[in-house]
C-alpha cells in the first residue's frame, strides 16, 4: 500500500510536469500576438533566475526552416530558439518577451513549458511614419523602430519629404534643408481653420543620422525604406530650387504652412528635374541599402503641366495625349535609373495613372482597389488601404465622448483594422502578388511622439497579426485578450502611450 502511494504520488507529479499544469505561474494558456501557427503545452518550463530579466537563451539557426520561421521551446528547463536565420531567431525572442511579460505581470518567475512554431504570412510587414508634417528626433524614430520590432513588423517606411518640410540632408542640394526644412508657421486646429501659430517650425536628419537609424533598424531586423516624393508634395523642394517647378525660378514657392494637396509639382518638361531627382536618389541609395526605394507618386495635380510650355513640349515630343502620361514618364524614368543601381521602386497607387511598368510595386492606399487592380495586372502590391490602416484616423465612432485627441477624421477602431482581408477579390495566382501590408501614420495632427504612440498602439498589433497570422487569426475577442495579456505589460514597462479606449467595442 505504501508503495502504491509512492507510485501514485510520482504519477501525479509527472503529470504536473508534462501537462500544462507545469505552467506554474501564468493562469490559463499563454497569450502571444501575432497568433502563432501552433502552440503546444508540455514539459516543466523554465525558471527565470532571480535578478535576471530572462533566462539564458540557447539560440541556433536551422536552415531547414524558412528565413523568418522560428521554433521556441521551453519544455525542458531551458529556452531554445531555433530559426531559419538570425532574423527568425530575433522574432522568436520577441515572442519570449511577451511570455515573460505575462508571467511577471502575475508575479511569477516560471515560464510555462511550450513549443511554439511560427512564420509570417507576408514577407513585407510595414509601418510608416511621416516625419515631415511634424518632425521626430532620431531618438524618437529609434523608439518607433523598437515599437514595430516588438510587433515583428520588419519594414519602417520613412516619409522624408513633403510640402511642409524636406527632412533629408542632400549634399549636392544644400538648400533642400537650409530652406526646405523650415516652414514659417503651422496651422492651428483642423484643416479649414484660419489660425496659424506664427512660429517657424523645422528639423532635418543629417546623412550620418539617417545612417545611424538604418544601422539601428538593421540590428532589429527592420529594413528602412526611404520615401522621396515626386512629382507632387514638392513645395519644400520647389521653395529651395524654384527653377524645378513649372512656374519657374522667379516664382516665390514656399514651404507650406497648412495641410492638403497643392498644385505646385515638379516640372516634368524640364530636364533639370530628372537630373535633380537622380542626384537626390544617388545620395539616398548611398544611405539606404533597401531593395525598395519609395518614390511617392500620390496626389500630384496636373493643372500646372497643362499650362506649362515645357511640359506641353515634352508631351508633343513623346506623343503623349494626356498629362497623366507625364506622371508615368517621370516614374518610369526614375524607375529605370534606380534599376541601374539594383533597386526597385514602390509608389502610391496613383503611379498606376498613365501606365506603370510591370516591375513597379504598388502601395494601395485609396482603399484596396488600386492594389486589387495592380495584382490583376501582375504587379506586386503592398496593401495599406486608408479605411483599414491609416492610423491617423480616430479610433472610435465617438471621438468627443471618448476624449480622443484631434485626428484627421475617419473612424478606424481596432476591430476594423483586424478585419482586413488582404486577398479580397483575388484568385490564387493574383494573391502571390500581395507582398504584404502596412499601416501609415500621417502627422498633420500629430505633433508629439507621445501622440504617435497613442495613435499607433494598439492598432499596430492588428496590422502585425494580419501580416503574420492571415488564415490563422482568432476571434476578435481572443485577439483583444491576447493583447491585454501579452503586449500591454510591455507597453507599460517601456512607457509606451497607448489609446486607453481602443478596446471599447465601438464601430
Ligand atoms: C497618401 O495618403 N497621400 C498616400
Ligand atoms: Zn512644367
Amino acid at each position: 500500500m505504501k508503495y502504491f502511494f509512492y507510485l501514485f504520488s510520482a504519477v501525479v507529479l509527472l503529470a504536473a510536469f508534462v501537462s500544462c499544469k507545469g505552467n506554474k505561474d501564468a493562469s490559463g494558456p499563454i497569450a502571444v500576438v501575432p497568433n502563432p501557427v501552433s502552440v503546444e503545452y508540455g514539459g516543466r518550463g523554465v525558471k527565470i533566475p532571480s535578478g535576471a530579466t530572462m533566462p539564458r537563451l540557447y539560440e541556433s539557426v536551422d536552415k531547414k526552416l524558412a528565413t523568418e520561421e522560428y521554433i521556441l521551446d521551453t519544455r525542458r528547463g531551458r529556452v531554445k530558439i531555433r530559426g531559419g536565420s538570425d532574423t527568425a531567431v530575433f522574432w522568436g525572442r520577441q515572442t519570449l518577451l511577451q511570455i515573460i511579460a505575462q508571467v511577471r505581470e502575475q508575479g511569477g518567475n516560471w515560464i510555462p513549458g511550450v513549443l511554439i512554431h511560427d512564420k509570417p504570412a507576408f514577407a513585407y510587414r510595414g509601418a510608416h511614419l511621416d516625419c515631415c508634417r511634424h518632425f521626430f528626433t532620431v531618438d524618437e524614430v529609434k523608439e518607433f523602430i523598437d515599437m514595430i520590432a516588438l510587433h515583428k513588423i520588419n519594414v519602417f517606411h520613412w516619409h522624408l519629404t513633403e510640402d511642409q518640410g524636406w527632412r533629408a540632408e542632400i549634399k549636392q542640394y544644400p538648400r533642400l534643408t537650409e530652406v526646405g526644412s523650415v516652414r514659417a508657421e503651422t496651422l492651428v486646429g483642423h484643416y479649414g481653420s484660419k489660425e496659424y501659430d506664427g512660429t517657424p517650425y523645422g528639423g532635418f536628419y543629417t546623412q550620418d543620422e539617417m545612417r545611424d537609424v538604418v544601422a539601428y533598424a538593421a540590428e532589429r531586423f527592420v529594413t528602412v525604406i526611404p520615401e522621396i516624393e515626386m512629382p507632387g508634395h514638392a513645395s519644400a523642394a520647389l521653395a529651395s530650387y524654384p527653377e524645378l517647378g513649372c512656374r519657374g525660378a522667379d516664382y516665390p514657392y514656399k514651404v507650406q504652412t497648412t495641410w492638403g494637396i497643392f498644385p505646385e509639382v515638379f516640372c516634368a518638361g524640364n530636364p533639370e528635374t530628372v537630373t535633380f531627382l537622380e542626384k537626390v536618389f544617388d545620395e539616398i541609395c548611398d544611405i539606404f541599402p533597401s531593395e525598395y526605394i519609395h518614390i511617392g507618386g500620390d496626389e500630384a495635380p496636373r493643372e500646372e503641366w497643362e499650362k506649362c510650355p515645357k511640359c506641353q513640349a515634352l508631351m508633343k515630343e513623346k506623343g503623349f495625349t494626356r498629362e497623366a502620361e507625364l506622371q508615368s514618364y517621370l516614374v518610369t524614368t526614375i524607375e529605370q535609373y534606380l534599376a541601374g543601381k539594383g533597386r526597385k521602386i514602390i509608389g502610391w497607387d496613383e503611379i498606376l495613372d498613365g501606365g506603370v511598368s510591370q516591375s513597379a510595386t504598388v502601395m494601395s492606399w485609396r482603399g484596396a482597389k488600386g492594389g486589387i487592380a495592380a495584382a490583376k495586372m501582375g504587379n506586386d502590391v503592398v496593401m495599406t488601404p486608408n479605411i483599414y490602416f491609416y492610423l491617423d484616423y480616430y479610433q472610435t465612432s465617438d471621438p468627443q465622448g471618448n476624449e480622443e485627441p484631434l485626428a484627421i477624421g475617419g473612424c478606424l477602431p481596432l476591430r476594423k483594422c483586424y478585419s482586413f482581408d488582404p486577398f479580397d477579390q483575388l484568385d490564387d495566382s493574383e494573391k502571390t502578388h500581395i507582398k504584404g501590408i502596412q499601416a501609415n501614420i500621417w502627422t498633420e495632427y500629430i505633433a508629439t511622439f507621445d501622440k504617435v504612440q497613442h495613435m499607433a498602439l494598439p492598432r499596430l498589433a492588428a496590422l502585425a497579426e494580419v501580416a503574420w497570422s492571415n488564415g490563422n487569426r482568432t476571434e476578435y475577442d481572443d485577439f483583444v485578450d491576447r493583447i491585454v495579456r501579452s503586449l500591454l505589460p510591455i507597453y507599460d514597462e517601456r512607457g509606451y502611450n497607448y489609446a486607453p479606449y481602443a478596446f471599447k467595442d465601438i464601430e
